[in-house]
């Protein structure tokens, strides 16, 4: 199985290109269910998640093809046999962001037979909310056997409130958002979720002929069309993937370039990075005009060598990113002082906390919080975390510390970040896949 050893200490510096956002493409690639025609997806990451989503829409009658050679990373998607609508247990069970099948199935084929996700490691992860916006838009949902069964011979616009206890849903939200593009009537989605992906969904949506207003804020509106059409776009750079490597810079106390990072999407973290003593401001990629677009930005990464302790809470966008928390907790490991983070979102998103505590960090959890008593040295370890952000704060901790760090299970790293062994060994990390006995 494979792990990475991670001989830490060595500052980074060099340049990486961020690649498409993983949670911006499998909801897109979702939403080609919607029409007949192919639909070109470009700088698509060769992620196992992704490729769990392609062989996904294979058994739902899709035609896929991701060409990992071409620079472009293109992934283009042919729905050739309409008929099919079960997406079984045994490719859900690998991949919860499988439900966003549900609304395209039920908009274009009148009926879903989705497995229930289930919950994963970083909480219960209920999906209420997803057949709430449903039932709302006139289709009969019932629970079978571990199945959400849903049929609706048409959908028909409707309000739908998308608020739960931890706020709204952003695959909810996708999935609702695609069920309506093609229901009679409009559909009014009060507290969407306002992340990026949302925004970037729409807009591809849009370009298919849909008619959506308002992505990106807690209102969005969709006026129902009668079809939708394939078109070519590119997603967005992956925002977590930028976070991730502007804070492995961090921790190193080294200064890194990257390119094609979305600042606009980052407010939050730039926020709490500002505080703690790290800068990251954009410049002028090589040999070319500086880019005004702020979702494609070539950014240096450099920081003060006494790191200021600060307080974090996890919450929706434009919030702190819960997917960056486990990273940001290895950073604050090396802060001179105490910090507090809050998890909102997945109040038990702390599998790392154990891990970095095997390192020498100083934590303390106290329910959804954690008091991290900063600037002590972290010291290699083994080992391991059961899930993707968590082995991203490990990987981050493994390259601070002082010896011989082994991440195991990394799997679930390559479920979201392309190649991070490349991209770090570029960054002048000294970091190996390596094969291990399975722990
Ligand atoms: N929730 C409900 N009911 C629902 C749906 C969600 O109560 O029906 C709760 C969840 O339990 C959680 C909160 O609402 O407390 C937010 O969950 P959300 O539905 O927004 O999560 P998601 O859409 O399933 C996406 C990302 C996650 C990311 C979360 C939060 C994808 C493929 N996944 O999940 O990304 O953590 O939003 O931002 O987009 C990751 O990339 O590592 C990852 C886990």
């Amino acid at each position: 199985m494979d792990a990475f050893e991670i001989h830490g200490g060595r500052r980074l510096s060099g340049r990486w290109r961020i690649g498409g956002a993983k949670n911006s493409a499998l909801p897109l690639m979702a939403a080609s269910l919607l029409t007949d025609e192919p639909v070109v997806l470009s700088d698509v990451p060769n992620l196992v998640d992704i490729t769990n989503m392609s062989a996904l829409l294979g058994t739902l009658g899709c035609h896929v093809e991701h060409d990992t050679q071409d620079p472009d990373q293109t992934l283009t998607i042919e729905v050739t046999d309409p008929s099919q609508y079960l997406a079984e247990y045994d490719i859900v069970r690998r991949m919860r962001a499988s439900i966003c099948v549900l609304g395209p199935l039920l908009a274009r084929r009148g009926r879903a037979r989705v497995s229930m996700p289930g919950g994963c490691n970083i909480g219960d992860r209920p999906v209420d909310l997803h057949i709430r916006g449903m039932r709302a838009l006139g289709a009969e949902v019932n629970l079978e056997e571990g199945y959400i069964v849903a049929h609706a011979t048409h959908l028909r616009g409707a309000r739908v409130f998308l608020g739960g206890p931890f706020g709204s849903t952003v695959l909810g939200t996708a999935n609702v958002m695609c069920a309506a593009t093609l229901a009679q009537g409009t559909t009014v989605i009060e507290s969407a979720a306002c992340e990026p992906e949302i925004a970037d969904l729409a807009t591809l949506l849009n370009q298919m002929g849909a008619r959506v207003s308002g992505a990106g804020t807690p209102r969005v509106v969709v006026d129902g069309v009668e079809r939708l059409a394939g078109t070519r776009y590119t997603i967005m750079p992956d925002r977590i993937e930028a976070g991730t490597y502007i804070m492995a810079s961090a921790i190193t106390n080294g200064s890194i370039e990257l390119e094609n990072c979305p600042m606009d999407a980052l407010s939050a973290l730039l926020d709490r990075l500002e505080a703690i003593g790290v800068d990251v401001e954009p410049v002028q990629s090589d040999g070319q005009a500086p880019v005004d677009d702020r979702f494609r930005q070539t950014v240096r990464v450099a920081s003060k060598r006494r790191l200021e302790p600060v307080q974090v809470v996890t919450q929706p966008y434009p919030g702190f990113p819960t997917d960056l928390q486990a990273q940001i907790m290895a950073l604050l490991c090396q802060a001179d002082g105490n910090s507090l983070i809050t998890e909102k979102i997945f109040p038990d998103r702390f599998l790392h906390v154990a891990e970095l505590l095997r390192m020498g960090a100083n934590l303390i959890r106290l329910g959804p919080s954690v008091l991290i008593s900063g600037s002590r040295q972290l010291s290699a370890a083994p080992v391991m975390a059961s899930d993707l952000r968590a082995s991203a704060g490990l990987v981050l901790a493994g390259l601070a510390a002082q010896g011989t760090t082994l991440v195991n299970r990394v799997y679930h790293l390559d479920r979201g970040y392309d190649r991070m062994e490349l991209a770090l060994q570029k960054l002048g990390a000294d970091i190996q896949r390596v094969d291990r006995p399975a722990v």
